[in-house]
């Protein structure tokens, strides 16, 4: 079942909560203005990725904001696979997430039923530089559809990086905040 969740809500333990408002508030956009980001709000984005938590803290990535038009154009299109997302064409800004080696501390590391965190981590920074965004009143839609080879032609990568996460950033030409459809809190929380 779903249920709506408006953009402003309150816990009964809490009268309000500024970052479940932040988490309310961030959502998808697909309607950007004009206006530029600047570029130390870009790197307030970047800084909220650095600091999420990874395994073993082996922050298994690293960073690409793509802020000149000209590649912001282009980058535009490599996220248009199949003639969707038209209103990439928009953005004024594309964070991509590169995967890269992540080290596991030894010692821990064999320990560890599954080796391989680095997707999850790297999910956990893409959330960590959206919230941000939409701290600064900047609107992301994370692409999860686009030409990686050609991507990474643009950006001089080299053929083997993984490009985890393609998001797009700009003002929301719209800030009104849609309703969320989610699944219910009962169908998806056990409190034992
Ligand atoms: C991995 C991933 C890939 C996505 N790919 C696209 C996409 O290609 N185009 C798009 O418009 N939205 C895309 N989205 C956004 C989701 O549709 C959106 O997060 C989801 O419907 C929930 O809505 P909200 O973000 O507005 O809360 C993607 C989201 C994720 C996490």
């Amino acid at each position: 079942m779903q249920t709506t969740v408006q953009s402003s809500f309150h816990t009964p333990a809490q009268e309000t909560s500024s970052f479940l408002d932040l988490c309310a508030r961030r959502q998808s956009c697909r309607s950007f203005s004009d206006q530029p980001i600047d570029h130390n709000t870009l790197v307030a984005v970047a800084e909220a990725a650095r600091l999420a938590p990874s395994a073993c803290n082996s922050q298994p990535w690293s960073f690409v904001l793509v802020e000149s038009p000209e590649k912001v154009a282009e980058a535009a299109r490599c996220g248009q696979a199949m003639g969707i997302n038209g209103f990439l064409n928009d953005a004024k800004a594309i964070l991509l997430i590169l995967e890269q080696p992540a080290r596991l501390m030894p010692q821990i590391g064999g320990l560890l039923d599954s080796q391989y965190f680095a997707a999850g981590d790297i999910g956990g920074a893409a959330l960590a530089a959206c919230l941000a965004a939409e701290d600064h009143g900047v609107g992301s839609c994370i692409i999860g559809l686009f030409d990686r080879p050609k991507l990474r032609e643009l950006l001089d990568l080299p053929d083997w990086q993984p490009i985890a996460y393609y998001i797009a950033l700009g003002y929301p030409k719209n800030p009104v905040v849609r309703p969320k459809a989610r699944k219910a809190l009962a169908e998806l929380v056990k409190f034992v």
